[in-house]
């Protein structure tokens, strides 16, 4: 099964496709998570794309293509994939419909998480993750069981995102309606858009989801 989760910055597609990924057995392709981890190394794609994602902009399709082509290449996505972050742009939809083609693999479906702009920043601004296991929490909507302690691991070191300030927030707003807005018509039109309300619990949210799957 392979899947493609539409939406804006803080609709809840991490959340989603981590519990996919458990569910399921397929691989969560997160281009951000990607990009974040070369700017940690310091190679040369980090560096170009560092800037970039500070000010809330899109890094170059080339770039992100080539990786991504890289990625789904990888054995753990044998069984399948959820793409969480890309595409992002029309020729980042076309370029993965020419992968698709050349390895034999078919798209299987693309859920759009519908939320309000307004929830977003509420979202984007109180989202946190263990620094050492990657966990991921909400102050509000998500919090440690213990406050300060990581229910995962016990880890008591949190971090936030570089890019989650509300400046970069708009910016990155902007990005998604300019830019990645324009997908959802170039999958209805193929058929495969199903929407999601975004804006119920993340429970519900994952139960729109296997309902849109057939499950
Ligand atoms: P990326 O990492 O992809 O960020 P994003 O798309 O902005 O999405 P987020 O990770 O912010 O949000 P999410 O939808 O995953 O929400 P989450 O589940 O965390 O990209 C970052 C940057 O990298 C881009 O700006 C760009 O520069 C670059 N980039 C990446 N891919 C690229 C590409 N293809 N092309 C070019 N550039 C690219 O949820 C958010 C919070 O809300 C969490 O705290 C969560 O607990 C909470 N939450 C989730 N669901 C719910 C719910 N139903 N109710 C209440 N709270 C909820």
């Amino acid at each position: 099964m392979n899947l493609i989760l539409l939406g804006p910055p803080g609709a809840g597609k991490g959340t989603q496709a981590k519990r996919l990924e458990e569910r399921h057995g397929i691989a969560q392709i997160s281009t951000g998570d990607m990009l974040r981890a070369e700017v940690k190394s310091g190679s040369e794609i980090g560096r170009q794309a560092k800037a970039i994602m500070e000010q809330g902009g899109l890094v170059p399709d080339a770039i992100i293509t080539a990786m991504l082509a890289n990625r789904v290449s990888q054995p753990d996505c044998a069984r399948g994939f959820i793409l969480d972050g890309f595409p992002r742009t029309t020729p980042q939809a076309e370029a993965l419909d020419v992968m698709l083609k050349e390895k034999g693999l078919q798209l299987d479906q693309v859920i759009e998480l519908k939320v309000d702009d307004a929830a977003l920043v509420e979202r984007i601004a109180g989202r946190f993750t263990c620094a050492q296991c990657g966990a991921g929490y909400h102050d509000s909507f998500k919090p440690t069981t213990r406050p300060g302690i990581c229910d995962a691991c016990g880890s008591t070191e949190f971090v936030r995102r570089a890019d989650d300030k509300a400046e970069t927030v708009a910016a990155r707003l902007e990005a998604y309606h300019r830019q990645t807005a324009p997908l959802l018509p170039y999958y209805d039109a193929q058929g495969k858009l199903r929407q999601v309300d975004g804006m119920a619990s993340m429970d519900e949210v994952a139960r729109q989801i296997e309902a849109v799957l057939g499950r």
